[in-house]
């Protein structure tokens, strides 16, 4: 196979790196992220829509979509490997040429699915997963008993509680949508929650061929759902009305993502206050509404999403996770020591790590800046989670790691950390540890 990334003189990632280090010792700290198997199936009969091959070849080669073919895979991947390259490489190491990539032409989705599609999926996914351990409960669990009703006559106590058995009506609007990764995730989430969920997308995005293969992608999932894609920048929406009106008519539960989508438009002042205005309507709405924010891991990207949590926080936005639960301003803001980031361990399938083969990396531990918020109105769904999270790894020696917990007020250290655990996780074991000023 021809590697163009040989062309390209690839540098580790920072994070990447640090996360590939801690990959081996890490792995029993928590089940790894498994994607569902027909998100595999849609991925790739997307991929093999965009791809370049003849139908020829793919009706010769291709067989079922769930089956793994190597020779095709590799077909595929050989067919995209420049543009693959190209695009790991902007993502990971020239942010700034992001502008320049053409996502907005189709050839370019192939690799884009190929690459980055099935990690922002597992990313999302992750954060619910982890949310739901610490309580956050669905709005199919809702009461009979008590009678303490919200503006729709449902009941939002979670200890009061019984499963619904008709269908919930969420609607999903996901900003910066680009294929889909976090509809997806939100789709499998409550698919594996046993939800049963009457699903309204709304996925706004400025590339046409993304929005075409994450509703491919949605409609193969979910055949039942309903995909409106918003084709345009998101300066347009305000004049076109389009994210308001969901407001004037919101569903049983609302969520709002922006996943991956903050560091390519903070530096447009003009937008970021415009989103910002819509989230806080959100935030402040009696409709029940969920925010999901995904940011590289990275350093600069996590603090700004640091950042924007304190905004969010002082539009009426609950912090569900990563943080204690407190609410209370950033303590790692505060200090500077570090900045605070998830990480984790995804199942990779075959063909993702074909893909990564290829780049010349390892992603089954991944990392992320991500979080999940919700409004006042959503709040009876959450019971408060306690404990202290752990935010950072500082390291004593080159064998030795210490352990940053955030207490949701302040940082305490804890020395030495037991081995295997992973920042984002609340941490039970808190002998030794000392405040940090
Ligand atoms: C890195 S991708 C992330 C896609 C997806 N949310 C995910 O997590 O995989 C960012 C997406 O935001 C879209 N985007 C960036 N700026 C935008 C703007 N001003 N208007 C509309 N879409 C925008 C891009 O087209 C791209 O699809």
């Amino acid at each position: 196979m021809k590697r163009s990334l040989k062309n390209i003189p690839l540098q580790k990632n920072t994070v990447q790196s640090k996360l590939q280090k801690n990959a081996k010792t890490n792995s029993r700290a928590t089940s790894s992220t498994v994607l569902d198997p027909q998100i595999l199936v849609a991925w790739k009969k997307a991929i093999q829509k965009f791809s370049r091959l003849s139908p020829e070849v793919l009706a010769k080669k291709s067989g079922k979509h769930n089956e793994y073919d190597s020779g095709l895979w590799r077909k595929i991947l050989q067919s995209h490997s420049q543009k693959l390259s190209e695009l790991w490489w902007t993502y990971t190491q020239e942010r700034r040429d992001l502008k320049r990539l053409p996502l907005n032409t189709a050839a370019w989705v192939g690799p884009y699915l190929m690459g980055f599609h099935l990690p922002n999926i597992a990313r999302n996914l992750m954060i619910l997963e982890r949310a739901g351990l610490r309580g956050l409960v669905e709005p199919h669990f809702i009461s009979v008993k008590n009678g303490n009703k919200d503006s729709r006559g449902e009941v939002l106590k979670p200890e009061s509680t019984l499963p619904l058995q008709k269908p919930v009506s969420v609607r999903h609007i996901d900003i910066g949508a680009g294929a889909g990764a976090c509809s997806l995730a939100l789709w499998s989430y409550f698919k594996k929650r046993k939800v049963n969920v009457l699903w309204g997308w709304e996925l706004i995005d400025r590339s046409r061929p993304l929005l075409q293969a994450a509703q491919g992608m949605l409609e193969d999932v979910d055949p039942h759902s309903k995909v409106q894609t918003l084709f345009g920048s998101l300066h347009e929406f305000k004049t076109k009305n389009i994210l308001m009106k969901h407001l004037e008519k919101p569903s049983q539960l609302n969520i709002i993502s922006m996943s991956y989508l903050w560091n390519e438009i903070q530096s447009n002042p003009s937008l970021v206050l415009e989103l910002l205005r819509y989230l806080k309507k959100w935030g402040q709405s009696k409709a029940p509404a969920w925010l999901l924010i995904s940011e590289p891991a990275a350093e600069f990207s996590a603090r700004s999403a640091q950042l924007l949590r304190e905004e969010l926080i002082d539009q009426g936005w609950l912090v569900k996770y990563p943080c204690p639960g407190l609410n209370k301003p950033c303590p790692m803001l505060a200090t500077q020591v570090d900045w605070c980031y998830s990480e984790f361990t995804m199942k990779q399938p075959t063909e993702m790590i074909e893909v990564d083969q290829f780049l010349g990396i390892t992603r089954n531990h991944l990392g992320v800046s991500g979080y999940l918020l919700v409004n006042r109105a959503a709040e009876g769904f959450c019971t408060p989670s306690v404990g202290k999270v752990l935010v950072g790894k500082p390291r004593l020696n080159h064998r030795v790691e210490a352990g940053l917990l955030c207490d949701g007020e302040a940082l305490h250290k804890i020395s030495p950390l037991e081995k295997g655990l992973f920042r984002g996780l609340i941490v039970s074991n808190q002998k030794h540890t000392v405040n940090i000023k």
